[in-house]
């Protein structure tokens, strides 16, 4: 099978299931409760890992990093927590027109609930946002913006320093909040440098377990934000006096956490760092050439999306339906992903009812992207 569909979720590296069940095996242990030898060390390694996650986003401490099932899970505690306690009714919210449903849904629930306005940064024909516009839907009552790094649909590599400047030095209340999960396998991420207040990524598409994800906020802010769940992320519990909660980042982390995907977490973040980011990116990077340039070949293909992406190409193949073309692919071995690519507005934007996408990862090859072209050359002739 070619796996061109990493952008969903991606395969595990052999030390990642290894170390995963290796914790399992020999360290398992509830954290953060017992007194045992095996518990204190289960959580000297849950908390290793929130560490290594600090360093591998160049947070300023480890304290800035919350445990979360996830991108959608950390946008969440984000609109339930930021967004309820520190914003205000007749507050401004801005996302673009190329965020992930994830990225919209959360803030739509909000500003409905709370009487915030959200307003949408609109997109342009080549798949990239125009800074110029971003003038027109900034003020002073923008709190917040919303915004990817990369889009999960066009491959988009959002300026987001020269974004988050300009934005900040329009609305001086603005807090930044970047949803990072289609930008940490392919790139350094530093978000010191890029001057966000809130990162989000989720483990499984960085090589990692499934439900586990990071969520970075800005110390401050953290310590502003209320417990947006309930349980035993606390200090004293009275039934008289009520309740005082944990510093963050526990005091966002309620009930027992995924302990063994956190540890998986921490080899797929050590996977990667070992690779190097950058050889990733650049190796990535020489293999998406190849694919444009042999993609562009085939017949009544239409890409979507700038030239400069990032790894995954959207494409509709003539008239067939991208359901027909990936259910074609299938049968080759060829695995893409195909929908809506939870990115509506970006279907409606295109005028398209859904899209093909092939994404690549560090694992897939030239052979394999000569594989997918094969493939769309060949629906061309069995279908006419
Ligand atoms: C850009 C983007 N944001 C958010 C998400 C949601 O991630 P998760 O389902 O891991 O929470 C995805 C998943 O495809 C994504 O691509």
């Amino acid at each position: 099978m070619a796996y061109l569909d990493s952008a969903a979720s991606a395969q595990k590296p052999q030390v990642v299931i290894d170390r995963e069940l290796d914790f399992y095996r020999h360290g398992y242990a509830a954290v953060h409760r017992g007194i045992h030898t095996l518990s204190a060390e289960a959580t000297q390694q849950m908390e290793a890992v929130r560490e290594k996650a600090a360093q591998f986003i160049n947070a300023a401490s480890a304290e800035e990093i919350v445990f979360v099932k996830g991108t959608t899970e950390g946008i969440n505690l984000v609109a339930n927590s930021f967004g309820r306690h520190l914003l205000q009714p007749g507050d401004s919210i801005i996302i673009t027109e190329m965020e992930h449903h994830a990225n919209i849904v959360p803030w739509q629930m909000l500003a409905q609930e709370h009487g915030l306005n959200l307003r949408v940064w609109p997109l342009q024909a080549d798949g990239t946002l125009d800074l110029a516009l971003l003038a027109d839907v900034i003020d002073s009552s923008c709190k917040l913006l919303a915004i990817t790094q990369v889009s999960n649909v066009l491959g988009t590599a959002n300026p987001l320093r020269d974004i988050i400047a300009r934005a900040k030095a329009q609305a001086p209340a603005l807090h930044v909040l970047v949803d990072g999960a289609q930008a940490v396998m392919h790139q350094q991420v530093d978000v010191q440098s890029l001057d966000c207040d809130f990162y989000v990524f989720s483990g499984h598409k960085l090589y990692g377990p499934s439900g586990i994800g990071i969520l970075y906020g800005r110390r401050a802010l953290l310590q502003q934000m209320p417990p947006w769940e309930g349980g035993a992320m606390i200090q004293q519990v009275s039934l008289s006096a009520g309740t005082t909660f944990a510093e963050p980042p526990w005091r966002f982390e309620a009930g027992s956490p995924n302990t063994a995907a956190i540890i998986g977490l921490g080899a797929a973040i050590d996977y990667v760092s070992a690779l190097g980011l950058k050889a990733i990116h650049n190796y990535e990077q020489s293999l998406m050439h190849y694919a444009l340039e042999a993609l562009q070949q085939v017949p009544t293909i239409k890409i979507y999306g700038p030239a400069d992406r990032v790894g995954v190409i959207a494409f509709n193949l003539g008239e067939y339906h991208a359901y027909d073309v990936g259910s074609f692919l299938d049968q080759y071995g060829i695995a893409i992903r195909t929908g809506h690519h939870c990115a509506m507005p970006l279907m409606v934007f295109y005028q398209v009812p859904s899209m093909c996408r092939a994404s690549l990862a560090l694992y897939n090859t030239q052979e394999e992207v000569a594989r997918l072209m094969a493939g769309l050359q060949c629906i061309h002739q069995l279908l006419g």
